[in-house]
């Protein structure tokens, strides 16, 4: 027999039970998790950096930049921050605006699930889909649920089952072979938001070692903190701008992001001249670093050796370090998939296709990604109630 909803929503993540919350009762969701929201369940170390402060368009990625506009606009980080207090999670700012539940991510997972189930709509767990179509006026689903076979017809179908990345999660590319079943492009995706490799792993005996820098890749540079690793270069600068990154080209480190050095070499040189150069670097720079630099930059003798223009040739190296990474960790353990759904052929205002009335595609499956910092939460929470208000 088939069963019959208004709306039938595919996903049970960030994006997903938000639109659940606000489409109204007859709504259907289902994922084949054994659990909703699992990526919100295991973000921020388990604490889910659920929004940013100063989160706005200029912090996403998409081929059209102006797409994310509508929504974050019109569900911004104060309603979610609203919706969060109402059902009395606390909360901090641990940096750059960064906002992380004080107790535990799944309060968040909770509370999504409180909100829809009290809004009206059923959770299939352990679902999935079989088949797809549409008729004219309905879709048509066959579901697999727990090994039973089900059929379903709804007049809306939701696409939140998100991206590609950590495949063991249960990610998959579901929302982009439904997106291309309906004629919509998809713009390239790429694993983003993501440490880089290198190769030859020149930093592996450096592997544990972090600092502040500015990573710079073109016009675009962050000031956060680099870990090397064995494979190469981590932390949230290089995750921020690896998002930027394509394959041959380079980035660059600046190892003294507050312009400091060359005068703080200077004046020592004047009180400390017989200090070793490498010494006295090694009081700005984590020490292995200045080891593993040492070659490189011909790094020897006392600082009343360093001219003032040697001085600045250092410093000028450490502040343009340019480096080629050969590749990416991938989707493995990327926190995003970048690119997706085109948002060419989507409302703006309603996620609604432009082609198809009643299909949507919201949340992370959508060529709209966000930076570090609980950007992308917000980009689901602002699309997932935009389609689902529109409903
Ligand atoms: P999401 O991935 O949340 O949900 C998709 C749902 O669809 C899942 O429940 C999945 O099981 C289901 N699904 C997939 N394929 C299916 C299929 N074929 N059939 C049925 N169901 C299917 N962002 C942020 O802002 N702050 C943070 O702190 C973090 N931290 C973080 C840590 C880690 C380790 C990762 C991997 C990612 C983050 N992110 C993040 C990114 C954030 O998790 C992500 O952008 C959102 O979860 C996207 O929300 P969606 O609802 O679009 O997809």
């Amino acid at each position: 027999m088939t069963k019959a909803v208004e709306t039938l929503i595919l996903g049970a993540g960030a994006a997903g039970m938000m639109c659940a919350a606000h489409a109204g009762a007859d709504t259907l969701v289902i994922d084949h998790a054994r659990a909703p929201g699992e990526k919100i369940r295991i973000s921020g170390g388990g604490r889910c950096n659920f929004t940013n402060l100063h989160a706005g368009p200029e912090n996403f990625l998409s081929q059209n930049p102006h797409f994310c506009k509508s929504a974050l606009r019109r569900y911004t980080q104060w309603d979610f921050i609203d919706l969060i207090a109402r059902h009395g999670i606390a909360w901090h700012e641990k940096t750059l605006g960064q906002l992380f539940c004080d107790d535990k991510a799944t309060q968040i997972v909770a509370m999504l699930v409180d909100e829809m189930t009290r809004a009206g709509a059923r959770l299939w767990l352990g679902t999935s889909l079989v088949d797809l179509s549409h008729d004219g006026t309905r879709f048509h689903a066959t579901l697999d649920r727990e090994g039973t076979r089900q059929s379903v017809s709804a007049r809306n179908l939701v696409l939140a089952t998100g991206g590609k990345s950590i495949p063991k999660m249960g990610a998959t590319g579901l929302a982009y072979d439904i997106a291309r079943q309906f004629g919509h492009a998809l713009t390239e995706t790429r694993p983003a938001l993501v440490p880089l490799t290198f190769s030859d792993a020149p930093f592996a005996p450096l592997s544990g070692v972090a600092l502040p820098a500015r990573v710079g890749h073109d016009t675009t540079h962050f000031d956060e903190a680099v870990l090397f690793t064995h494979r190469g270069l981590s932390g949230p600068a290089i995750l921020q701008v690896s998002s930027y990154w394509h394959e041959g080209e380079a980035i660059t480190l600046d190892l003294d992001p507050t312009g400091a050095l060359f005068d703080a070499l200077r004046a020592q040189r004047q009180t400390q001249g017989r200090r070793n150069l490498t010494t006295e670097l090694a009081r700005h720079l984590p020490a292995k670093l200045v080891d593993h630099l040492t070659p490189l930059l011909g790094l020897s003798g006392n600082l009343a050796d360093q001219s003032d223009a040697r001085l600045g040739e250092i410093v000028s190296a450490l502040r343009h370090w340019s480096l080629k990474p050969t590749g990416s960790e991938g989707y493995r353990t990327a926190e995003v998939t970048l690119g997706g759904v085109d948002t060419d052929e989507l409302s703006s205002k309603t996620m609604m296709s432009n082609h198809l009335p009643g299909l949507y595609f919201i949340g992370e499956a959508v060529d709209v990604t966000g930076w570090l910092g609980g950007y992308n939460f917000q980009w689901a929470w602002s699309s997932g109630w935009a389609a689902g208000t529109a409903i």
